[in-house]
């Protein structure tokens, strides 16, 4: 069905985010028949200008997408340019929020959702202003919805204390805080893979699952984003936020329904159950690291250290890795490996589910203990999204022997997901008001309290391991898993199975 009518006030209209990801969005929704004439899109940036300028450069951005006449004969484009106006100014100040309630009282939508696709010094600011000149003050005619990008907080005292903040002004109803992630199909499929088939939520426990490994692994290196990434780094970056996403979605409790908050009651208390460790644990249950100069694909990239905008002497990890505990009767004992990371071998963000080995092997010419593989479960996320299961089977032949096969669903094979930018979800349902991708207080605050003994013991000095440009990691993070006896799968794994 399509949205309501509803302005969309995006904060940060003349950014990356705004022309990389939420008008090529829009533009799809609109195609879709999702969203109508009656979006109205109000951009709000430092930029002097007027919609004239704002339209000119969103138009030269998508042509430099998709080619200048893929633009001009885009009928979803040129019919969502005729609703796109904007107001140059200074966000923090009043001026700007006069003139956006002036505006928004000229459209007979009462309707509004305020796009922070801003710095994150400015959410706090912004939502206060908005509180103040009464523009997020909603009636029976009229919803008001505030949608926060990430990074929310950058420790666990920063996160409580915007929450504070923002919930001051709204009630939680009307926050909708990002995660990217979210908006991906094989993110959302997670749920429907666990809950509409027997054979896998059976099997889901510490009975029959030995251990799960989730990885985020980017070939990228850190290039321009130098001054963000170095107040930053690997962990506060990915693990709050999106790979604890992945974690909830695969470790929650079945909801009572697919409503948004008994959902999110699901994934919090989820988050809440990851154990919290001692500096001690903390130490050990981790490895980090930050990459050295190195080629990839033939190019030489500078040491993260020699990055421009780094402190030669920064300590902040552009590797990291952890093993985590979820107490929970389901899970008791299962460790939840999470590794992410720049200029590694591969783009490979999966989830793998490790089984355990059957308890008794009767193949007479098998070595159990080398030959018969446990059985696996690999959710690809991405690239070449898919599902695939491992399995043993016999060897052709007389002798009985098993070899390992799999069975694939690559989504490529029956659906087209490569156009869609993984934010269309996301918006529409700004839109329509249901919070179920976005981010609720409680599980922001859970997710920060495990990282914190991390953060902690990483403030009082050390450095981390360097690993070389097209590699898994450092060696610790390798050692993390080994000593258990386990083994990361490969990076590209999947890629290079698909290419047989
Ligand atoms: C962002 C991080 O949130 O997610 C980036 O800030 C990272 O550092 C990106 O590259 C990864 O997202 P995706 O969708 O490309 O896997």
């Amino acid at each position: 069905a399509p949205a309501p009518p509803v302005t969309l006030v995006i904060f940060g209209a003349t950014g990356d985010l705004t022309r990389r990801l939420l008008i090529p969005s829009l533009v799809n929704l609109t195609r879709s028949g999702l969203v109508g004439d009656d979006l109205h899109i109000l951009g709000v940036g430092i930029e002097p200008g007027d919609e004239t300028m704002l339209v000119e450069r969103l138009e030269a951005f998508l042509a430099g997408l998709g080619g200048a006449e893929a633009v001009s004969g885009d009928q979803a484009w040129l019919r969502l340019k005729q609703r796109i106006s904007y107001i140059s100014g200074d966000f923090t100040k009043d001026e700007v929020f006069l003139e956006i309630s002036n505006r928004l009282a000229l459209t007979t939508v009462g309707n509004a959702a305020f796009y922070l696709a801003v710095p994150p010094q400015f959410f706090g600011t912004i939502v206060e202003k908005l509180g103040k000149h009464g523009l997020v003050t909603e009636n029976d005619a009229a919803f008001r919805r505030i949608a926060i990008e990430k990074p929310f907080g950058t420790d666990l005292a920063s996160a409580r204390a915007l929450n504070a903040q923002i919930l001051n002004t709204v009630s939680e109803k009307q926050v909708y805080r990002l995660d990217h992630f979210l908006g991906k199909e094989t993110v959302q499929n997670i749920m429907t893979a666990r809950f509409a088939n027997m054979m896998i939520e059976a099997l889901w426990n510490s009975n029959y699952i030995d251990h799960v490994q989730i990885t985020a692994a980017e070939v990228v290196d850190v290039g321009s984003r130098g001054k963000f990434y170095d107040a930053t780094g690997a962990l506060r970056d990915m693990i709050p936020n999106h790979l604890f996403q992945l974690l909830a979605m695969v470790a929650m409790e079945p909801p009572n329904s697919f409503h948004a908050e008994a959902i999110r009651n699901e994934k919090s208390k989820l988050l809440e159950a990851l154990r919290i460790y001692t500096p001690q644990e903390a130490q050990t249950h981790s490895a980090r690291g930050a990459y050295t100069v190195g080629t990839m694909n033939g190019a030489t990239i500078p040491a993260y250290r020699e990055t421009k905008d780094i402190a030669p002497e920064s300590n902040t990890e552009t590797f990291v890795a952890l093993k985590l505990y979820a107490d929970t009767w389901r899970w008791a004992g299962v460790p939840f490996y999470l590794r992410t990371g720049k200029a590694m071998a591969a783009r490979d963000t999966e989830i793998v589910v490790t089984f355990k080995r059957v308890p008794f092997a009767q193949f007479r010419e098998t070595d159990v203990s080398r030959k018969l593989p446990p059985n696996r479960l690999v959710i690809q996320v991405q690239p070449d999204e898919g599902l695939s299961m491992e399995l043993s089977i016999k060897s052709p032949g007389q002798s009985v022997d098993t070899v390992p096969v799999s069975l694939d669903f690559r989504y490529a094979d029956q659906f087209d997901i490569s156009k869609t930018t993984g934010y269309e979800s996301l918006l529409y349902e700004l839109f329509v008001g249901d919070q179920t991708l976005f981010q609720r207080a409680d599980g922001i605050e859970a997710g920060w309290a495990v990282v914190q003994p991390f953060l902690d013991l990483w403030a009082k000095g050390g450095s981390p391991e360097d690993y070389e440009p097209g590699s898994d990691g450092p060696k610790s993070a390798q050692d993390l898993i080994e000593r258990d006896g386990r083994t990361w799968r490969p990076l590209g794994e999947t890629l290079r199975h698909n290419e047989r």
